[in-house]
């Protein structure tokens, strides 16, 4: 399977929106990640409901939704109105995470699990199977434009084998510092989406840079 691509609109122009969706729905792009921050459970602060709103509607491509928000269950039903396609839950930011994931489900959405550079991927033996993918974090979450952390190629090595082992076809994500660098090890390791925003949206041509991300597995294999 080719790896899949979502470009983070985070890093895009919020000035220019219509121009940065309409190159993302032409380009070859697979998802559009859109980072939800709240300023509690990061430091940081991004967009929210109405943000999310305008790049529904002119989004031509599924939205996978990343969640660094404290008790995401509370919004869960407002996240599917506004199109989520994915919608990513942080494990350290659910109490309950496997209520949250079954409510995610039924309400026609694919449940994802990020974890945080810190948190280890056999926390998730338990509750692999109740999720469609896993997102992990290469930088601590906040802010784009982070330098990668290299032991995220390890913990993809080991998400892939936990989920061989318990035969789940859950997808491994990897979000932040993601680029030419390590887009093929990461590919070589078990990634199947790699999140892009700094090295998509700041290249010269993001387009051909979101090519070349889906390109590195093949260079790289
Ligand atoms: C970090 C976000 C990432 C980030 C990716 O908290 O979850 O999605 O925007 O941006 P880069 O690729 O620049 O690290
Ligand atoms: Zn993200």
């Amino acid at each position: 399977m080719p790896v899949a691509v979502s470009p983070s609109i985070l890093l895009g122009d919020f000035g220019r929106l219509d121009h940065e969706l309409a190159w993302l729905n032409a380009s070859t792009a697979d998802y559009i990640h859109c980072d939800v921050m709240d300023g509690v459970f990061v430091p940081n602060i991004s967009f929210g409901m109405p943000v999310l709103e305008a790049i529904q509607r002119r989004a031509q491509k599924p939205l996978d939704v990343h969640l660094m928000i404290v008790q995401p269950e509370r919004y869960l039903e407002r996240f599917h109105a506004l199109g989520a396609h994915i919608l990513t839950v942080h494990h350290e930011a659910c109490t309950h995470l496997h209520r949250t994931l079954q409510s995610i489900r039924a309400l026609g959405m694919r449940p994802g699990i990020a974890l945080n550079p810190n948190t280890p991927v056999h926390l998730l033996s338990d509750i692999l199977p109740e999720a469609d993918l896993v997102c992990l974090m290469s930088v601590n979450p906040g802010f784009g434009g982070q330098a990668f952390i290299p032991h995220t190629v390890r913990k993809v090595a080991e998400l892939a084998e936990l989920r061989a082992r318990l035969g789940c076809p859950t997808l491994i994500e990897v979000d932040g510092g993601v680029g030419p660098a390590n887009a093929a090890e990461l590919i070589r390791a078990g990634a199947d989406v790699l999140v892009a925003g700094s090295s998509v949206f700041k290249a010269a041509d993001p387009a051909a840079a979101v090519r070349a991300l889906q390109s590195a597995g093949i260079a790289g294999a």
